[in-house]
């Protein structure tokens, strides 16, 4: 680690800076690359090569004037400038209060967080936990029921007692274990607009210690089992929860991404498994876990880790329900799950693993889903595909299988990473989340950045070099890249694919980097995260990126949520984040007219203003005239 100040960096940021890939070696190729690589930069070949990737864009950007207009209509709002203060902004006409805040309580008998003493250890399974992230609202039984994940903790806010948030007991580790996972919480809208549902039956914490089994082809494997549960079926705890998804029969997908950063080793000469490299699962940790809590010691227990890194599925209408962890999925840092069915009834979900240099996923089911029907199957029984785009803008889904990698079913689902380089996949510039629009057959990916496109390997030693989707070296703007399945049919093996758009700086940038032609300086971010459409068919994007407001990112503030017409290609502002904060994760009520947006990790005093403490916080957005807005 540097000297950087760790608290204010997003766990993504902060997991970077921990596990970097491994270095280059080759200092001569290197340097070579990069003078070529700035020749090619400086001419009409990448702007020509990028023009060839925005081809269908191109087309749709010279529209007639009439679609135009019908275009722009489908734009609500008038879009917001940027910001650089510490608070949200939102359109004219529209309001924002905030819904469930860190530490807020989920039940009547828990009192409110007290910033200077945090949240007490009895306390901390009962409240609303921090840094929200991925969410999903169901009806059931005519009650609004949110499902949301709490990625990581700040340590110093959690435990104020302690020196720079380094826990000193078991208690402390404890408190911090409660404090993330998963929030299952009604809500409901009253006088004073939308609270939580005190003491609802639904009301429901899941943490690092909740029970859960394993299924799928890697329950059972001898890589998953442990000495606490011999028969590796049953795990405790769902980890570092980023996006989230959900399935057409109700449950909720939560997804693990940077689970490696909870396992360490007491014993300073245990040998990590060669398989550990890959996920940055290295002796360090940010939460000292290990010297308190045995489970994440690896020098104790080294298949513990393989038991994380999965998609966890969750019934949100029972509070008793154990949550499933589906490793036919694979294990991968997952970002998301978007699920859709397929023409014939099987279940498609499509997951990112957010690392620079890994790879873009899908999952087919063996079986189709009927509804009302036997559904515990179908995320077990299936087949793990990776997406190899050729430069053309065609592109094929590589089945993950024995035949294909030499590799047993339960390794695939445990070394997925591995089983993916094996069979030659493109490696992406850090795949967050995956968007399906729901009046087209086509999904689109948010490609946050990659600092180093073209002049590294990724960790497991493929090449990332500049091209197809990935067209920009040193990617420190993002892009994202949008598939048609072939046959309009997402279990088909094969696709057409396109950018949507390439974040950039035209103020800045005359070349690639200024980004497409449906960025300018009235619209622009980096680093684009966070994605869901609205039933209307607008994507809404959410970004995670640089808020200096300076030099390569002048002109871009804050970070930002931003609506995109997939037909036209436009992509206005709607609203700025505090100051230090991500937007990250959204949701909307049963009746459309809210739009529910989470607020993770501002720097300064927000929501409750001056002197209060940053909390991250789940906003409600509506429509001052009370319109539909999603
Ligand atoms: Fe948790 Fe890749 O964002
Ligand atoms: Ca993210
Ligand atoms: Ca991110």
């Amino acid at each position: 680690m540097t000297d950087v100040d760790t608290s204010k960096l997003s766990w993504d940021e902060w997991d970077e800076l921990q596990n970097p890939p491994p270095a280059e070696t080759d200092f001569d190729r290197v340097v070579e690359r990069a003078i070529s690589r700035r020749g090619f930069l400086g001419g009409v070949l990448v702007l020509g090569s990028a023009a060839a990737a925005m081809g269908t864009l191109g087309n749709l950007m010279s529209s007639t004037s009439a679609q135009a207009q019908e275009a722009a209509s489908r734009f609500q709002f008038k879009p917001v400038p940027i910001a650089t203060d510490n608070t949200v902004h939102v359109p004219e006409g529209y309001s924002w209060q905030p819904l469930a805040k860190w530490g807020q309580p989920l039940f009547s008998n828990v009192p409110d967080v007290d910033p200077a003493k945090g949240v007490s250890l009895e306390n901390s399974d009962k409240v609303f936990g921090e840094n929200t992230d991925g969410m999903e609202l169901f009806v059931i039984g005519g009650h609004q029921v949110i499902a949301i994940n709490h990625e990581y903790v700040n340590p110093e806010t959690n435990l104020p007692h302690t020196e720079k948030g380094v826990p000193q007991s078991a208690d402390d580790v404890k408190i911090l274990q409660n404090m993330q996972g998963v929030t299952v919480m009604e809500v409901a809208e009253g006088e004073s607009g939308w609270q939580i549902v005190l003491d609802s039956p639904f009301n429901r914490r899941i943490h690092h210690n909740t029970p859960m089994k394993l299924s799928g082809p890697a329950a059972g494997s001898e890589l998953v089992k442990t000495a606490a549960d011999p028969n590796g079926t049953d795990c405790l705890g769902t980890f570092n929860n980023c996006g989230a998804g959900r399935t057409p029969w109700g449950t909720y997908l939560t997804c693990e991404e940077n689970f490696n950063g909870y396992f360490g080793s007491t014993d300073a000469n245990f040998a990590l498994p060669e398989d550990y490299a890959r996920y940055g699962i290295t002796a360090e940790t940010r939460y000292a876990y290990e010297k308190f809590d045995e489970r994440f010691d690896v020098s104790k227990n080294p298949n513990e880790p393989r038991r994380a890194g999965y998609v966890v599925e969750i019934d949100p209408s029972s509070a008793t329900s154990t949550p499933v962890k589906r490793t036919a999925l694979g294990r991968i840092k997952h970002e998301n799950a978007a699920v859709v069915i397929a023409r014939d009834g099987r279940v498609v979900v499509y997951m990112g693993d957010d690392e620079r240099g890994e790879f873009l996923y899908k999952y087919v089911s063996n079986g189709i889903y009927v509804p009302g029907g036997d559904t515990s199957k179908l995320l077990d029984e299936g087949t793990l595909f990776v997406a190899k785009f050729a430069d053309d803008g065609t592109g094929e889904w590589l089945a993950l299988t024995p035949e294909t990698t030499g590799m047993k079913m339960d390794e695939i689902c445990v070394f997925t990473r591995q089983a993916a380089s094996k069979v030659g996949a493109t490696t992406m510039d850090r795949p967050e989340w995956v968007a399906i629009n729901p009046v087209a057959i086509e999904a689109y990916c948010a490609l946050t950045n990659n600092s180093k496109r073209g002049i590294k390997k990724n960790a497991g030693g493929d090449e990332m070099p500049v091209g197809g989707p990935n067209p920009r070296e040193k990617n420190e703007y993002g892009q994202i890249v949008r598939w048609y399945p072939e046959n309009d049919d997402h279990a088909d093996g094969k696709f057409k694919w396109d950018l949507f758009c390439m974040a950039g700086n035209p103020d800045v940038h005359k070349d690639a980097y200024a980004g497409s032609s449906n960025i300018n300086a009235g619209n622009m971010f980096n680093s684009p995260d966070g994605m869901m459409f609205d039933t209307t068919g607008l994507l809404w994007i959410q970004t995670d990126g640089e808020d200096s407001n300076e030099g390569d990112f002048a002109g871009q503030g804050n970070n930002q949520m931003l609506a995109g017409d997939p037909a036209t290609g436009r992509i206005e502002r709607f609203l700025t984040a505090p100051k230090g904060s991500e937007v990250t994760g959204q949701t909307w009520s049963a009746d459309k007219r809210t739009h529910f947006v989470g607020i993770q990790h501002p720097d300064a005093p927000f929501p409750d203003g001056e002197g209060k403490l940053p909390r991250s916080t789940v906003i409600a957005i509506k429509r001052d005239d009370n319109a539909m807005i999603g």
